[in-house]
């Protein structure tokens, strides 16, 4: 304290302290609350656009192609007829979306069948073997959802930040960048998502993620996916330190502290004098 008091009372040191407190305080507490106006700056574009997701089925043409690839790549694990081992599960019966989602993710063909979860990587196969293979998957026991087609133009960003926040930043921070949950599960960064991945991921619910069937609709689903293809991955820094983007809550807290430090500095001055 003794210390404190001393370099507090060289009385030259105190408004370099104080301009560059403030300064600093200012510019992160300006950076995060124009970043939230930032959001509703995208605002509606469209509205009355019936157009919002079109559910795709792979042609039956693609059916045999895919029942190869898929005793190449997935049958050691998945059995013959996709109907599951003691190493991986039944995927029979899943729809068109599923399958595409872990294969184009690069989840699937698993290198590790006992991780915990299967992690996105570069993708093994293309787009073109991923729609192959879910024809021919779906093709012994057709089901739903098709591979969503998202239309973002007709997209409400502003609104996808809110669906965004109630429903997804729990588990995917508010940021997108992803966070550790229960037992060695995480939920992974939304930042390599394609718009397909991202609905695909809403609408069929990949391990541990909830999926959001009937609590979504369609033009929900469309403003959540623009929001996460269109802000989170490419965010915009309108002022301020961005502090790698770890949320309003880390920021606010950073400005806090200068804040009261600087109140800190100010009260031991006047204690000084009077
Ligand atoms: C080395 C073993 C292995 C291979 C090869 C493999 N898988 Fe898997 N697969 C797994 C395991 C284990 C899981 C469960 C992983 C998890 O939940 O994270 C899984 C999960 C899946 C799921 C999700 C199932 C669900 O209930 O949501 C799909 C779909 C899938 N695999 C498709 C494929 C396809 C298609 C191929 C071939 C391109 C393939 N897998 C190759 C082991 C394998
Ligand atoms: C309860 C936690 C939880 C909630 C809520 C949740 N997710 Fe997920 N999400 C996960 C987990 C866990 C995975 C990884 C699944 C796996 O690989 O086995 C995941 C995976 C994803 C992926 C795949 C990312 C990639 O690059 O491979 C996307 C995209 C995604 N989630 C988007 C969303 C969106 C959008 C919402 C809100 C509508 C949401 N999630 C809500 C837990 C959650």
């Amino acid at each position: 304290m003794v210390g404190l008091r001393r370099l507090v009372s060289s009385r030259l040191l105190l408004p370099v302290a104080v301009v560059v407190g403030v300064g600093v305080g200012g510019a992160l507490a300006f950076g995060t609350v124009s970043s939230a106006q930032g959001l509703g700056g995208g605002g509606p574009r469209s509205y009355g656009s019936s157009s919002t997701i079109e559910y795709q089925y792979p042609p039956n043409s693609y059916i045999p192609a895919g029942e190869a690839l898929f005793a190449t790549f997935c049958s050691s694990c998945h059995g013959p007829q996709a109907g599951g081992t003691s190493r991986a599960p039944n995927i029979v019966g899943l729809g068109p979306a599923t399958v595409d989602f872990w294969i184009t993710t690069g989840r699937m063909p698993a290198e590790n069948p006992f991780a915990i979860q299967a992690p996105r990587k570069p993708a093994k196969l293309s787009n073109q073997q991923a729609l192959e293979i879910a024809a021919y998957v779906n093709s012994l026991d057709p089901s739903r959802p098709g591979i969503p087609k998202v239309n973002r133009k007709t997209a409400n960003v502003a609104v996808g930040a809110d669906l965004f926040s109630l429903n997804c930043a729990a588990c995917h921070t508010i940021t997108g960048a992803g966070d550790e949950l229960a037992f060695g599960t995480f939920a992974p960064s939304l930042r390599a998502a394609s718009p397909t991945q991202v609905a695909e991921a809403i609408r069929t619910g990949p391990g541990n993620m909830p999926r959001f069937s009937g609590n979504l609709t369609d033009a929900q689903v469309r403003d959540v996916v623009a929001y996460v293809t269109e802000y989170i991955q490419h965010p915009t820094n309108p002022g301020g330190f961005a502090l790698g983007g770890v949320g309003p809550v880390a920021e606010g807290f950073v400005a806090l502290l200068f804040g009261v430090g600087i109140l800190a500095l100010v009260a031991y001055w006047i204690g000084e004098r009077a």
